[in-house]
């Protein structure tokens, strides 16, 4: 590790989560296909303009999933009669929680985990000041690890809104779920959001939004870089490339060159052809009973299906298999 990462990490507390983004970084740019994790987008500026995004005509998943989160609280609220502990998987700015908070009334904790840590935290405080028989534990960690969770008598409710399983291959997502059931244990339930397959001009207008906040988006992970690692890319210098891939059932993300240059991150210099991409986001999609397949080879049954109406987004509530 270089000398300036070293002594930007000492004054940083999220230590694990920068040496990983370092070492993701350069493994992502060296490769002959380039790449950069979604997980990295989310620093404070990222943050910003994923709310942003969600503000947008364009940008449907938000908006369309918010309207059902009361719908499907509501419907469940009553499988719940022991005390409940809900697991938020990549909580961001907290935005989706408060109908089931408002629904379920036995929630008596609520764990948030983002890699978003500054972000999490003042999302956290307005939470406890709305809620305060609520016992909110913040968790600054990449949820794609196991997490360790406080004992807790009672019942899991594990919830992942937004579509961000979408962001997983499905291997990958299969592989998160059965960790998920491991995790929150064999009585639990989980809330997930999916983003549906629908025509490509719906898809494409969402990751292509008319005023650019989704490029300004993707960019930033460039200029996080430059702001976290001393770097002089220029983002003027990348194209914004998002398209929906039919055969693959997701919308990909780019940064593509405009021109053949050459960037240092900490010393070390990277090659780029004119053209040439940086792959920083899948967003998969999938049909209800794709996802339903998928679910029940990763130890989870679908229980409750809700469709959002032209069937834009659905949310699905797993119950954990008793044998995994
Ligand atoms: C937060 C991963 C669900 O894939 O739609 C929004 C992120 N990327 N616009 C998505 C995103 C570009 C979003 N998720």
């Amino acid at each position: 590790m270089s000398q300036a990462l070293a002594t930007k990490q000492e004054e940083n507390d999220s230590y694990e989560v920068d040496q990983s983004f370092y070492e993701d970084v350069i493994s992502g740019l060296t490769g002959t296909y380039k790449t950069l994790s979604p997980k990295y987008f989310y620093d404070e500026v990222g943050s910003r303009f994923f709310d942003e995004i969600c503000e947008l005509e364009e940008y449907y998943p938000y908006q369309t999933e918010l309207k059902l989160l009361p719908r499907a609280a509501k419907d469940i609220a009553d499988i719940f009669l022991k005390p409940v502990s809900i697991v938020e998987f990549g909580a961001g700015s907290l935005l989706k929680i408060r109908p089931l908070f408002d629904e379920i009334k036995q929630v008596r904790e609520f764990i948030p985990i983002d890699i978003s840590g500054e972000h999490l935290n003042q999302a956290c405080d307005e939470l406890r000041s709305e809620f305060p028989n609520i016992n909110i534990q913040a968790r600054h960690a990449d949820f794609c690890r196991p997490v360790d969770l406080p004992v807790f008598r009672g019942q899991r409710l594990g919830f992942f809104p937004g579509s961000t399983i979408g962001n997983f291959t499905p291997d990958q997502a299969s592989d998160f779920l059965l960790s998920a059931r491991k995790t929150l244990g064999k009585d639990a339930f989980m809330l997930v959001g999916v983003d549906t397959k629908k025509t490509p001009e719906l898809l494409h207008n969402a990751y292509n939004d008319t005023q650019g906040v989704t490029a300004k988006f993707n960019k930033n992970i460039l200029d996080r870089i430059n702001r976290e690692m001393n770097a002089d890319i220029e983002t003027k210098n990348f194209d914004h490339y998002a398209f929906y891939n039919t055969a693959k059932g997701r919308i990909e993300m780019h940064l593509v060159s405009k021109k053949k240059q050459s960037i240092d991150i900490l010393g070390k210099q990277i090659e780029f052809k004119t053209g040439e991409s940086i792959h920083t986001e899948c967003s998969y999609k999938y049909a209800p009973e794709d996802f339903t397949a998928l679910v029940s080879t990763s130890g989870w049954n679908v229980d409750q299906v809700w469709l959002a109406d032209k069937d834009m987004f659905s949310m699905f509530l797993l119950r954990a298999k008793a044998v995994i």
